[in-house]
């Protein structure tokens, strides 16, 4: 398939809607990573961007509208608290997961009862909706199992020759996913954490908010049973760099000295070594960072890479909840 490079001009994200409202996918940029962009509310659309994905066709996609009204379309029943986020997030990096109408169907929402809408705030996604005429159901633009795309190169990377166009802009501001809020029962529950955080969602809401316990269960967990999160796309095995990782969990100044040792007998035995180091209080670059710095280490051929982990409070925790995976949970305590 030939796949047309679009810039974010209004004349071509017309085309790229046009593309999206005959039934086929459009790439496009939003603030948190770049999405593969299909008529959510078209079976057969949907369901080729599982094939261009290589996507499990359990995992749910997120259902992105252009306005606050838009979501009662795809809802029954838009509750106060729903109201309250809404007004306080978005547009913006919040998915929030509700009870489905039945206009939504089951590819879309993996067969679950319930949909993951977002109104995100890029402009330019915002204009792609508005113009296609239809909400637009959207994981994000990569190759299943590859880290998230960040910048539009990535999404060329993993998907020329697959989708019919990609829409190309500049870096993605925020560089994780949308956090992802389950509004579905009496006490909402994150099961994506992003750069909105607990603390965030409890201020807006003023009462307690609960996180999916299974965003707090570390090593061999895709061998245990008991690791079922409420999000399927959180089970899968994610953001795998090609490059083996190890992520080195301590005292800052002890992981440090760690890491330049692990680095130096690495370097020793004639390995590539490639380093991610944040600075502590730098959440936001890092989470800015983070995937982009995985699909530099495999472009630069690394053979390991060596990171130092966040202190997991705050959009910490995010960024950690992405490290860990990239790792496969490799972490070594010093
Ligand atoms: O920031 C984002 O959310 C990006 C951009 C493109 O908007 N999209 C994104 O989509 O990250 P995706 O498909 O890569 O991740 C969606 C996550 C998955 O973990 C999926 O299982 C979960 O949201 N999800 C979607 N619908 C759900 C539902 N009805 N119930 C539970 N989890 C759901
Ligand atoms: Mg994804």
């Amino acid at each position: 398939m030939k796949t047309k490079f679009l810039s974010d001009t209004i004349e071509d994200i017309r085309v790229g809607a046009e593309i999206i409202a005959g039934g086929g996918l459009t790439a496009f940029p939003t603030e948190t990573v770049y999405g593969l962009g299909a008529d959510a509310l078209n079976p057969e659309a949907v369901a080729k961007v599982y094939a261009a994905k290589g996507r499990p066709s359990d995992n749910p996609m997120i259902v992105h509208i252009s306005s606050k009204d838009d979501l009662s379309k795809l809802t029954p029943r838009v509750t106060a608290d729903m109201e309250k986020l809404m007004e306080a997030f978005w547009p913006g990096p919040m998915t929030m997961i509700v009870p489905r109408l039945p206009v939504v169907p089951d590819v879309t929402t993996g067969g679950l009862e319930t949909v993951g809408v977002r109104m995100p705030g890029h402009p330019a996604a915002l204009e792609l909706i508005r113009l296609s005429g239809c909400p637009i159901a959207a994981p994000s633009a990569n190759l299943s199992g590859r880290p998230s795309p960040t910048t539009a190169a990535h999404v060329i990377e993993d998907l020329a020759g697959r989708i019919d166009a990609i829409i190309c802009s500049g870096d993605c501001q925020v560089g994780i996913e949308s956090s992802v809020i389950d509004m579905t029962a009496d006490m909402p529950m994150i099961l994506r954490p992003g750069i909105i955080t607990k603390e965030d969602f409890e201020r807006v809401l003023r009462k307690p908010v609960a996180l999916d316990p299974t965003l707090n269960k570390r090593p061999d967990m895709f061998n245990n049973e008991d690791f079922k999160p409420k999000a399927p796309g959180m089970k899968y095995k994610h953001y795998a760099p090609k490059a083996e990782m190890i992520i080195f969990e301590g005292e800052p100044e002890a992981a440090r000295r760690a890491i330049e040792a692990e680095s130096a007998t690495r370097e020793d035995a004639g390995q590539k070594v490639c380093l991610i180091l944040f600075d502590g209080g730098e959440e936001r670059e890092a989470a800015h960072d983070f995937f982009a710095r995985l699909r530099e280490a495999d472009e630069t051929g690394a053979d390991v890479i060596l990171a130092a982990a966040l202190c997991e409070e705050g959009i910490g925790f995010s960024v950690m909840n992405r490290m860990l995976k990239s790792a496969g949970y490799n972490i070594r305590k010093v």
